[in-house]
C-alpha cells in the first residue's frame, strides 16, 4: 500500500542513510522531501538516486532572495527534475511573480515539464512567542492566509503551511491549490520542535493535499510500519467522510 499524498522528509546528512531508508520503506512510500541538510551535503546525487528508483521529489530549499536571484536559482534547480520546488512567500509578490513567470517560460523553452512551485507561508515551528518577537501585531493565521492569497495571485501552485491553517487557506484559495503540511504527528508521537501540529487525519480533513512527515517515520524503530500506519490513518473511512 502506498499513498502519493504522503511525503517523507529525508532529514539526513549522508546518502547511505537515504539509501537504507528508501530501501526499507520500499513501495510503501512514493514521495520524498529533500531539504537543505541533505542537499547541501550530497547535492544532485540524491535527486538522481530517487528518480532512478521511480520516486517523486519535493526539493525543499526554501529560496528567499531578490526576484532575479530566486528566479535564476529555480531555473537551475528545475534541471535536476524534482516535482515540487519552493520559495518563501515573505520574499513578496514581485519575487514570487518573477519566479513563477521565469520558471514557466524556461520550462516552455526547454520543452520540459515544469515542477510545481509552492510558497512557505509561516514556518510550522513558529509559536506565538516567536511571532511576537518578530514584531507582528496581526494574528498569525490571518498572515498565513494573506501570504497564501498573495502566492496564488503571483501564479504559484500552492503553499507549505501548518495543518492547523489548512482549512482557512482552502476556504480562501479554492480547490485548485496545493496545501503541503509539515507539522504532522500521529496521536501519541513526539512533537519535537514543531508547534502548530495535527494528526494525519486532521490535516487531510482540514484540506491538506500532501502531508510531510519526518521524524515519526525516519526515526521510528520500524519506519515501514510507521509509514503504513500513517497511510492507513490517511485512508480511514473517518477521513474520507469529512
Ligand atoms: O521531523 P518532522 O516531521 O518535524 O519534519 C518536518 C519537515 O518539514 C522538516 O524537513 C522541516 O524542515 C520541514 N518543514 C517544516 N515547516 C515548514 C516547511 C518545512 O517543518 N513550514
Amino acid at each position: 500500500m502506498t499513498d502519493n499524498r504522503l511525503i517523507v522528509a529525508l532529514d539526513f546528512h549522508h546518502i547511505d542513510d537515504v539509501k537504507r531508508l528508501v530501501n526499507d520503506l520500499g513501495d510503501s512510500v512514493s514521495y520524498y522531501k529533500v531539504g537543505m541538510e541533505l542537499f547541501y551535503s550530497v547535492g544532485a546525487e540524491v535527486v538522481d538516486f530517487l528518480k532512478d528508483n521511480g520516486k517523486n521529489i519535493f526539493l525543499d530549499l526554501k529560496l528567499h532572495d531578490i526576484p532575479n536571484t530566486v528566479a535564476g536559482g529555480l531555473c537551475s534547480l528545475m534541471n535536476l527534475g524534482a516535482n515540487i520546488l519552493n520559495i518563501h512567500a515573505g520574499g513578496g509578490y514581485t519575487m514570487m511573480k518573477t519566479a513563477a513567470d521565469r520558471l514557466k517560460a524556461e520550462a516552455k523553452l526547454l520543452k520540459i515539464e515544469r515542477p510545481k512551485l509552492i510558497a512557505v507561508t509561516v514556518l510550522t515551528s513558529i509559536n506565538q512567542e516567536d511571532w511576537e518577537g518578530l514584531g507582528y501585531q496581526s494574528q498569525m493565521k490571518g498572515q498565513v492566509v494573506r501570504l497564501a492569497k498573495l502566492a496564488q495571485k503571483a501564479g504559484l501552485d500552492g503553499v507549505v503551511a501548518s495543518p492547523q491553517e489548512a482549512k482557512a487557506i482552502r476556504e480562501s484559495c479554492g480547490d485548485d491549490f496545493l496545501i503541503v503540511t509539515p507539522g504532522v504527528r500521529p496521536a501519541g508521537a513526539a512533537i519535537n520542535d514543531q508547534s502548530r501540529i495535527a494528526t494525519p487525519a486532521q490535516a487531510l480533513a482540514n484540506g491538506a493535499t500532501h502531508l510531510v512527515v519526518g521524524r515519526p517515520i525516519i526515526a521510528a524503530e520500524n519506519p515501514k510500519e510507521a509509514a503504513l500506519s500513517i497511510i492507513k490513518e490517511m485512508n480511514s473511512p473517518h477521513v474520507l467522510d469529512k
